[in-house]
């Protein structure tokens, strides 16, 4: 029984949207695991637009249930509206399912968020400033608020009065906030999460019941494995764990269930925030992709920090995450490039790294070592299979797929919803390390 996890292999917003949109084609379920609205992806369909935070992107198709996981964190206010605006637009949301054992994002995670955020001064992570920190860390604490706790209206009430009382303190005390709008702004969460309550389910059981049942499952991670809090760049990473290993977690299901990984990944890099980043480019060329690849973030609108593909991260990533497949996303934004350039190793001091250091202060420091292939200055967008594309093109996947050991899935050669390649059996001719293909799922 497929059970397919579409992981981020970079600093997230590789395009999985667009990915897992195509994928909810075949999928019979779709479950989103971690993170909460500092995610934010596009979707585009024959009802039009539709910017996703919160909501599974199976919720267009009416039979397909949509989990939000027990790993996610719940802004109850960005849900309703989320519901509101998707059910304004003729959305179905009858599949939509909660998990009861999801977290609640509350108005003090926010302002915990600002204010930290604030006093780390120039060293910021630079978070979205949604409070998904504070909220998993609450979680951790044992402190958090859940989804379950609003089906006892009153008991939920007292629990989030107790804590804004709690966390008020420490707002005025420690980091001299004015909280006396605090107590309205509950109230208007308290309301927000109580129009929740028909979508609460066990949905663990409700997932585990598909899988019995032979139904295809996808479990859609946010952010991506460099913003892993534990195996992405520390601190400069978010608060939950991208990584497929979480994906069983944040839905519930047992590992043994995962049968593919496939790890999305752009053409070239970016991340928003601050943290290290070896590839990054602060001169035209970065300048150049970003207004091609329209690298403006979703969730925030900030210009995404752009740079070269970096093949030791991306193989990093591969091993973390133990991916089966490659989905290559904006490979057309590298179309009017004379050259291109790939980082393969990393330098520091006389020290050369073929995988990530050991330490985050040499992260921050290294150099990268490219190696420099041709471009292919045309126009891929109308390319529907391999043999369509420019021999420059495939030389360049075939470069990723020697260097990363994974197959190629899927290739996205343009924004719009039909321009990609299935890669039914991957060029294996072609290509070393070849196993298994788009037509694995
Ligand atoms: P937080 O998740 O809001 O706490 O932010 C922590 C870091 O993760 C910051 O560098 C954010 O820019 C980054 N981040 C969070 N969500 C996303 C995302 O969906 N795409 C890209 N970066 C993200």
């Amino acid at each position: 029984m497929p059970v397919l996890v579409v992981v981020g292999a970079q600093w997230g917003d590789e395009g999985k949207g667009k990915v897992t949109d195509l994928l909810c084609e075949q999928a019979e379920v779709v479950v989103r695991y971690q993170g909460g609205n500092n995610a934010g992806h596009t979707v585009e369909n024959l009802r039009g637009k539709f910017a996703l935070h919160l909501v599974p992107s199976g919720i267009f198709n009416p039979n397909v249930l949509s989990v939000i996981g027990n790993g996610v964190v719940i802004d109850p206010t960005v849900l309703r509206g989320e519901i509101d605006g998707l059910e304004g637009r003729g959305v179905n949301m009858r599949g939509l399912k909660i998990a009861g054992k999801a977290h609640l994002i509350m108005p003090w995670h926010i302002m915990l968020d600002h204010v930290q955020e604030a006093r780390l001064g120039k060293g910021k992570i630079g978070t979205t400033g949604r409070g998904i920190g504070p909220c998993y860390a609450d979680k951790a604490a044992r402190q958090g608020v859940r989804m379950q706790d609003i089906i006892d209206p009153a008991g939920f009430r007292q629990k989030v009065m107790d804590t804004m009382a709690a966390k008020a303190e420490v707002l005025a005390k420690a980091y001299d906030q004015d909280v006396s709008h605090l107590k309205e702004e509950c109230e208007r969460y308290i309301e927000a999460a109580e129009s929740l309550r028909p979508y609460i389910e066990d949905t663990a059981l409700l997932i585990w019941n598909s899988l019995r049942e032979g139904k295809s499952v996808l479990l859609e991670g946010a952010q991506g494995t460099l913003l892993d809090l534990d195996h992405g760049t520390y601190p400069y990473v978010t608060s939950s764990n991208p990584v497929a290993g979480y994906a069983s977690v944040g839905s519930g299901i047992g590992p043994t269930h995962l049968s593919d990984i496939w790890g999305i990944t752009k053409a070239y890099t970016t991340r928003v925030g601050e943290g290290p980043f070896p590839t990054e480019l602060t001169d035209a060329t970065g300048d150049r992709l970003r207004e091609v690849g329209n690298e403006f973030g979703t969730t925030t609108g900030r210009p995404r920090r752009c740079g070269w593909l970096d093949l030791v991260a991306l193989r990093y990533a591969a091993r973390i995450n133990g991916f089966t497949g490659l989905c290559i996303t904006k490979l057309d934004v590298l179309d009017s490039f004379d050259t291109l350039k790939v980082c393969t190793k990393y330098k520091w001091n006389d020290k050369v790294f073929d995988e990530l250091p050991p330490a985050q202060h040499i992260f921050s420091q290294v150099e990268p070592i490219y190696e420099e292939l041709p471009g292919w200055k045309s126009d891929i967008t109308g390319a529907r299979s391999v043999k369509d594309l420019p021999d420059e093109t495939i030389d360049y996947l075939n470069f990723i797929v020697k260097n990363v050991q994974v197959p190629i899935s899927l290739i996205s050669v343009g924004p719009k919803r039909e321009e990609h390649i299935k890669v039914p059996h991957p060029y294996a001719e072609r290509s070393q390390g070849a196993q298994s293909g788009y037509g694995g799922y």
